[in-house]
């Protein structure tokens, strides 16, 4: 089965051909870091105007790229929400007036799990139940996942993401937006042990979130410290990481230990940062446990996770609808 998979809901215009929802025949990501960067932030109002001028180029770009002609897409998968209701508009109507016109069925999919499918992209993926970590700038959740589509919520984040607390910080020491990448490569250069950043653990058995508590600690930490020297911002970056960190592979591993599993996944954006992977796969070892993380051109927002998302509802029966719509947040 060949689906074509759409993705807007935030700043990027994404599309792809999945065959059978694991084999990637083409993956197109147009981002717009560069429109949004100068306002240290996504603006919803000018990213639906960039995904109508890209949705049309970017779909074109991933039909050809797949060698499919467009009779032979079995059905469309677009992202149905969470995200900027504006934004997620633009692919949804597309998807469902691109189905209509070649007489296919098409179905929205949750954008959370499109994340979660990501590690079924990859040559290895983890065999079910597993624990998934979902690690985004809009969302940190942590899954029991039972199948492609079926997944217990365990905890989430109380107020900031894990990707928004990277952001936020990396506006905090002036080095732009989006900051998970910015701040993971400065990172490297640092002592993460020279400042001690607090982490929030909440209940150190549950698997709820807070990152709002750290992003203020690094806010203080730097006006107390005016006189210190750009060189010290490395550290800073290190000691910030690593708290993040460290409270995600404990929670992870954790929540896998409670319900049995030996496998983890770790999903979304801030699944690309390398202290992450290392952290989570070193602690994860020390415990018999396996970990799948997609690579990095699937840990970000893409249109392969969806397609791959929707290959699995279509096949438990479901479609949508021409009355179906967009929703901004959780239901
Ligand atoms: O999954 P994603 O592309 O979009 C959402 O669904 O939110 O995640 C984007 C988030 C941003 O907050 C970005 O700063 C973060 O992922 N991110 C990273 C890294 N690369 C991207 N965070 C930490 N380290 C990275 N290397
Ligand atoms: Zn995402």
């Amino acid at each position: 089965m060949i689906i074509l998979g759409i993705e807007t809901s935030c700043d990027e215009t994404a599309a792809a051909v999945v065959a059978d929802g694991t084999r990637i025949l083409s993956s197109v990501v147009a981002s717009q870091i560069e429109v949004h960067h100068r306002y240290g932030g996504v603006v919803p109002e000018l990213a639906s105007r960039k995904h109508i001028e890209a949705m049309v180029p970017v779909v074109a770009e991933a039909l050809s790229a797949s060698g499919v002609d467009k009779r032979d897409i079995d059905a469309v998968a677009v992202t149905q929400g969470p995200g900027l209701v504006g934004a997620l508009l633009i692919g949804f109507s597309f998807a469902k007036a691109y189905a209509f016109t070649l007489g296919i069925p098409w179905i929205g999919v949750n954008h959370l799990v499109g994340h979660v499918n990501s590690v079924f992209l990859d040559p290895d993926p983890p065999p079910f139940p597993f624990t998934a970590l979902l690690a985004s700038g809009g969302h940190t959740s942590v899954y029991h996942v039972t199948s492609h589509i079926e997944m217990e919520l365990m905890g989430q984040t109380r107020d900031d993401a894990a990707g928004e607390a990277f952001d936020k910080v990396a506006k905090v020491l002036g080095l732009g937006y989006p900051g998970g990448g910015i701040i993971g490569r400065l990172a490297q250069q640092g002592d993460p042990k020279k400042i001690r950043f607090p982490r929030t653990y909440l209940d150190k058995s549950r698997f709820d979130f807070s990152f709002s508590g750290i992003k203020t600690a690094v806010n203080r930490y730097v006006q107390t410290h005016p006189d210190e020297s750009p060189d010290q911002i490395p550290d800073i970056a290190a000691g910030f990481q690593e708290a993040v960190v460290e409270v995600l592979s404990h929670k992870i591993i954790r929540a896998a230990m409670e319900r049995g599993c030996s496998h983890i996944a770790i999903v979304g954006g801030v699944a690309a940062n390398t202290r992450l992977r290392e952290k989570v796969r070193q602690d994860a070892a020390a415990r018999g446990i396996a970990v799948s993380i997609p690579p990095l051109n699937l840990c970000g927002d893409n249109a392969a996770m969806i397609a791959a998302a929707g290959y699995h509802c279509l096949k438990a029966g479901e479609a949508s609808d021409g009355d179906a719509d967009v929703f901004s947040r959780l239901r």
